[in-house]
């Protein structure tokens, strides 16, 4: 019998990826076989890290773990995850103010491919009130935010705000 391999894509900017994203995927990890993480190209939005930049940290995150990919994508979510044989789009909920935008993209993505399902998974108790915004603000004038993203991605934080310190 042939194994079913039930593929997850989760998208975003992960301008950089943070403890909250990673809390997303081991949940995805739960219930599909191989998640994509996928870093949205997208030249009209201005972003603190490269493309390459934001890829290298996540890849180094996860040390090559084999039900993880790391790739980029521009233009349609949905044709995207189609060329994945992808069957689901994550994303994860922090509180009720996700909810508005994440409701209509779900919707529009299902307008474009109904074949794409969207699962919202809730994020730890922990990650409720971060984001990547909020963790580059607090960084950018030297607030202490070691717990809330990976060790690779704290050291190229460091990198780019020189009042941020070990
Ligand atoms: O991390 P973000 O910025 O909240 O991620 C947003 C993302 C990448 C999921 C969204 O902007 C997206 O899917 N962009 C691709 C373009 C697309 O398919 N748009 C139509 C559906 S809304």
């Amino acid at each position: 019998m042939a194994t079913l391999n039930k593929i997850a894509i989760y998208p975003g900017s992960f301008d950089p990826l943070t403890n909250g994203h990673i809390d997303i995927i081991e949940r995805a990890l739960d219930i599909f076989d191989q998640v994509i993480i996928a870093v949205l190209h997208n030249p009209s939005k201005k972003a603190l890290f490269t493309m390459d930049e934001r890829v290298q940290m996540i890849k180094q995150s996860f040390n090559g773990q084999s039900s993880i990919l790391v790739d980029s994508f521009g233009g349609l979510l949905v044709d995207y995850a189609k060329m994945k044989n992808a069957v689901a789009i994550i994303r994860g909920m922090r509180a009720l103010s996700d909810f508005e935008s994440e409701f209509q993209m779900a919707l529009m993505n299902r307008k474009l491919n109904k074949e794409v399902q969207s699962v919202f998974l809730m994020t730890g108790f922990r990650w409720i009130f971060t984001s990547s915004s909020i963790i580059k603000e607090a960084a950018q004038f030297g607030g202490d935010i070691s717990d809330m993203v990976p060790e690779t991605v704290k050291l190229k934080l460091m990198e780019k705000f020189p009042n941020l310190k070990e």
